[in-house]
This record gives C-alpha cells, sequence and structure tokens, in this order.
C-alpha cells in the first residue's frame, strides 16, 4: 500500500502523534498505529523496534515520536534497512529524503510544536529520494564498510 503509514511513540511523544495520526488520516493516508495508547510511562525501544519491523516488512514509511526524537532515532536505526531521521527543521526533512531515501522520520513532542512538526511530516513524505549517487551511498551503508 503506497500511501500506508506506520507510527508509534512512547509516553513522551503520545499527544504529538495523535495529531499527526489525525492530519494524515484527512489527507487520506491508511494509518497502522503501534502504540502507546495513552500517557501511561512506557519504554521508548519497544515501540520502536515494533515500527522498525513493519516498515522492513511492508516497505512503506514510518514516523516515532518520543519527548526529544532521540531516543527513538537511535533505537531505529538498529535495524538493517531502517534509515531513521531525527528532523526538527523542514530544510532537513526534505534533504533526508532526497539524499538518505530516509524511511523512518523521527520528531520530539517536547522540542517542536504541532505546527512546524506537521510540516516537517509533510514535506518528509512528499518528498522523492534522488537516488543516483546517493544509493551508491546507501549502498555502501549497508555493506558496513
Ligand atoms: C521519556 O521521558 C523520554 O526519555 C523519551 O520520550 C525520549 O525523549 C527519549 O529519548
Amino acid at each position: 500500500m503506497v500511501n500506508q503509514i506506520i507510527i508509534g511513540s512512547d509516553h513522551g511523544g503520545y499527544r504529538l502523534k495523535n495529531e499527526i495520526i489525525t492530519h494524515l488520516k484527512n489527507l487520506g493516508y491508511e494509518i497502522s498505529d503501534l502504540g502507546c495508547y495513552s500517557t501511561e510511562s512506557c519504554d521508548y525501544p519497544i515501540i520502536a523496534k515494533d515500527v522498525a519491523e513493519e516498515v522492513l516488512a511492508n516497505k512503506c514509511k514510518g514516523i516515532l515520536v518520543c519527548g526529544t526524537g532521540i531516543g527513538m532515532s537511535i533505537a531505529a536505526n538498529r535495524y538493517e534497512g531502517i534509515r531513521a531521521s531525527h528532523c526538527t527543521d523542514t530544510f532537513t526533512a526534505r534533504m533526508t529524503r532526497a539524499h538518505n531515501d530516509s524511511n523512518i522520520l523521527c520528531l520530539g513532542e517536547r522540542i517542536t510544536g504541532t505546527g512546524l512538526a506537521l510540516d516537517i511530516v509533510d514535506i518528509w513524505i512528499k518528498t522523492e529520494f534522488e537516488g543516483g549517487r546517493h544509493q551508491k551511498r546507501i549502498n555502501l551503508i549497508d555493506e558496513r564498510i
């Protein structure tokens, strides 16, 4: 499914995640929310694992939200084939799709306000990977040279 987005958060990103879900559903995206489902304290590496595995299995994009976005990005990037990008601005969001073929966007609810976060999401989702020399560099990451 081309417009499928897998999404997850811990308690620190729960509210922003819900704003993103509402926004993307209004735009017609199919959203799979893998939790958490309340502001009760939970562990971000577990959610990051679940989202990373679904992104790889479905060859689609994912979004992870925690307090800073950093814990989620550290955890998600442990999974081979995941290129998780922590973004706090729209330029980075565009470039990490165009040059890194980022497949998971990480956001921090305690860092980035909802309006900017939704702009980041829109730009990140819509920007196409440029391929070419950038594909060669991604291959080098996977070859672990
Ligand atoms: C939870 O308090 C917080 O540590 C988490 O949401 C995230 O910011 C970790 O990187």
